[in-house]
C-alpha cells in the first residue's frame, strides 16, 4: 500500500479515534474528566438520579465510555453497566480501573453510531462529551432509539464549546496568558500540546456540530429520531462548584460560563 492510499483511507473517524487514543494515558489525571472529590461524585450521582432514577439492576449502555468515569457512577447507583468505546487505549484503562476498584463493568469496543447491540436491549443509554464530536449524530440518535427498550431513556451530557460568550472568551484568554507565564497549570488541560490542540481544532471543524452543539439543535435531532419527553437541564452548578476546587480560578469560571447541559429523552 502506498502513502497516498494510506492517507486517503484515514478518514475523520480514524482521526477522532487516534486523537482520543493519544489522550488516554493522561485522561484520568485531568479534573473535569476523572472525579477528584466526593462532592463532585455526589453531584454527578444527583444528576443521574434526577433523570434516570436508581439503577435497580437495569441495563445501562455508557457510550464513548473513555476510561469509564460515567460507567462507574452508573455502577455506584446499581445499574448493570456496559461501557462502549472505540479506542483500545481508553478501554484498557477502563478495564484496569474497574479491576482495581473491584467493579464488574463490561467494557466493549464499538462505535457509538453503530453499536451492533440488539434491538430493545437497554433501559438507559448515557454519554458524556460525545455528541459534540459525532460525525453523524442523526444516524447515532436513530441507533440509540433502536437499542433502547420501549420507555427507555437516553441521558446526554455535553456542551457548545465553539460559541462561547464574551466573558468566557475573556476568561480563556486570561487563563492562556496565565498559563504561558507559568501562573496556572491547567490553561490547556485538554489538548496537552500545540499539535494536539491543532488536531482537536481540525476535527472540530469537520464534525456535524462544527458550529457548536447547542442544546436546541440536539433536541431537534432527538425528536426527529423518534424520542419523546425531551428535557434540557442546564443546572450543572453543583458539579461545576465541586470541580472548581480542582481547577485554577480562571478555568473554573470558564467552565461555569460555558453552554453546558444534560438532555434526557425517552423512547
Ligand atoms: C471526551 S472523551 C469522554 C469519555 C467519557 N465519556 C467521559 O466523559 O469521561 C470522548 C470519548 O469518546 C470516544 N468516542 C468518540 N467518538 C466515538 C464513537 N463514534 N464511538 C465510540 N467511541 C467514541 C473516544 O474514544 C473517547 O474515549
Amino acid at each position: 500500500m502506498n502513502d497516498t492510499a494510506t492517507l486517503s483511507n484515514f478518514d475523520l473517524r480514524d482521526e477522532i479515534k487516534a486523537y482520543w487514543s493519544a489522550r488516554a494515558e493522561t485522561f484520568d489525571t485531568q479534573p473535569g474528566h476523572e472525579i477528584f472529590s466526593e462532592d463532585e461524585r455526589a453531584a454527578w450521582h444527583c444528576l443521574i438520579l434526577k433523570h434516570l432514577g436508581e439503577g435497580e439492576g437495569r441495563a445501562a449502555l455508557d457510550l464513548a465510555s473513555g476510561t469509564g468515569v460515567v460507567s462507574h457512577l452508573l455502577d455506584d447507583l446499581g445499574f448493570r453497566v456496559t461501557g462502549m468505546d472505540w479506542s483500545e487505549q481508553m478501554l484498557e484503562r477502563a478495564r484496569e480501573k474497574a479491576r482495581t476498584r473491584g467493579r464488574s463493568i463490561r467494557f466493549v469496543m464499538g462505535d457509538a453510531e453503530n453499536t451492533m447491540e440488539p434491538d430493545d436491549s437497554y433501559d438507559v443509554i448515557t454519554n458524556r462529551h460525545l455528541v459534540w464530536t459525532l460525525v453523524d449524530p442523526k444516524a447515532a440518535f436513530v441507533e440509540w432509539h433502536r437499542v433502547l427498550k420501549p420507555g427507555g431513556k437516553v441521558l446526554i451530557v455535553d456542551g457548545d464549546f465553539v460559541n462561547v460568550s464574551p466573558l468566557t472568551q475573556f476568561l480563556k484568554r486570561l487563563a492562556t496568558a496565565a498559563g504561558r507565564i507559568g501562573l496556572i497549570k491547567d490553561a490547556r488541560h485538554g489538548a496537552a500540546s500545540p499539535e494536539m490542540a491543532e488536531t482537536h481544532n481540525r476535527i472540530l471543524s469537520q464534525v456535524y456540530f462544527s458550529e457548536g452543539a447547542r442544546a436546541e439543535a440536539v433536541v431537534d435531532l432527538l425528536r426527529a429520531a423518534g424520542f419523546a419527553k425531551v428535557t434540557v437541564d442546564k443546572d450543572m452548578r453543583a458539579i461545576h462548584r465541586a470541580q472548581k476546587k480542582n481547577f485554577s480560578f480562571f478555568k473554573g469560571l470558564e467552565r461555569a460560563t460555558q453552554h453546558r447541559y444534560a438532555i434526557c429523552a425517552e423512547k
